[in-house]
C-alpha cells in the first residue's frame, strides 16, 4: 500500500467551516501538522512511537511564532508550553490549568481564542498589510481527537508519512482525496531519523 492510500474515507470531512471564518472576521491561517504511518498510527502509550529528530526540528522551525492548538493528552505528553509559540489546550475539565497556556473548553472555542491571541511572531507593523498577512498561523497539532474535530476547519495539511509498520494505540483516519500535494520531500533513515519519511505539504482541493 502506498503512503497516500493509507487513510479511510470519513464523512465528517464534509463539515462546514467554523463560526469565526463564517463571520467574516480576520482569522489566522489554519494548518494541521501531523506525522502518521501509512496505516494511520500517530501515537503509542501517550507518546510518539518513533524518534525523528529532523521532523521535530522542522516542527520547531515552521511553527515558531504561531499558535499551537492541542488536546490535553498531547499537552501532557509534551509536559510544558513550547517556547516562542502561544499554546491553547482543549479540555472538558473546568478546573484544569497549566502555567503559560490558554485553556479552551472545546475545539471551536479553541480556534476562536487562537484567532484573538497576539502570537509571538505577529507583525507589529501593520502598514500596508492585510490582517491575515501580519498574523502567524494557527497550527493544529493533535492528538487524534483534535485532528478529527478540526481537520474540516483547516486549509493546509503538513503530513509526515513515517514509512514503517510500527504499531500504536492512537490512529488518525482522514480522506486524502480532499487534499492536493503541493510539495513532497523524501528523507532516508539515518542519524537524524529512526525511519525513512516523506514530508507532504497539502492544500484543500
Ligand atoms: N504523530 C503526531 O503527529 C502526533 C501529534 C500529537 C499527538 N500525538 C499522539 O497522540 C496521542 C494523544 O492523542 P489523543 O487523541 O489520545 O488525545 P488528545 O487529542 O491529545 O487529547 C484528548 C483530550 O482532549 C480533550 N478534548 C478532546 N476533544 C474535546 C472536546 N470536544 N471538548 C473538550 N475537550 C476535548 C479531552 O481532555 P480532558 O480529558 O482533559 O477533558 C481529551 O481527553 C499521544 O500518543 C500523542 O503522543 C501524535
Amino acid at each position: 500500500m502506498g503512503a497516500n492510500e493509507a487513510f479511510d474515507v470519513r464523512a465528517d470531512d464534509d463539515s462546514e467551516p467554523g463560526d469565526a471564518s463564517k463571520s467574516g472576521q480576520a482569522v489566522r491561517r489554519r494548518i494541521v501538522v501531523v506525522a502518521a504511518t501509512p496505516d494511520g498510527v500517530i501515537g503509542s502509550g501517550g507518546d510518539l512511537p518513533w524518534r525523528l529528530r529532523r521532523d521535530l526540528q522542522r516542527f520547531k522551525r515552521t511553527t515558531m511564532g504561531g499558535v499551537l492548538v492541542m488536546g490535553r493528552k498531547t499537552f501532557d505528553s509534551i509536559g510544558r508550553p513550547l517556547p516562542g509559540r502561544q499554546t491553547v489546550v482543549i479540555t472538558a475539565q473546568s478546573d484544569w490549568s497549566a502555567a503559560g497556556v490558554v485553556v479552551a473548553p472545546g475545539p471551536s472555542e479553541a480556534l476562536r481564542q487562537a484567532d484573538q491571541l497576539i502570537a509571538p511572531g505577529d507583525s507589529k507593523d501593520a502598514s500596508g498589510l492585510e490582517d491575515d498577512q501580519r498574523r502567524c498561523p494557527v497550527f493544529v497539532v493533535g492528538g487524534a481527537t483534535i485532528y478529527q474535530a478540526l481537520l474540516p476547519e483547516c486549509d493546509e495539511l503538513w503530513l509526515t508519512t513515517v514509512l514503517s509498520r510500527i504499531s500504536g494505540d492512537v490512529h488518525l483516519s482522514m480522506d486524502r482525496s480532499r487534499w492536493r500535494a503541493v510539495e513532497t520531500v523524501r528523507y532516508p533513515a539515518g542519524a537524524a531519523d529512526q525511519m525513512p519519511t516523506e514530508f507532504h505539504r497539502l492544500v484543500r482541493r
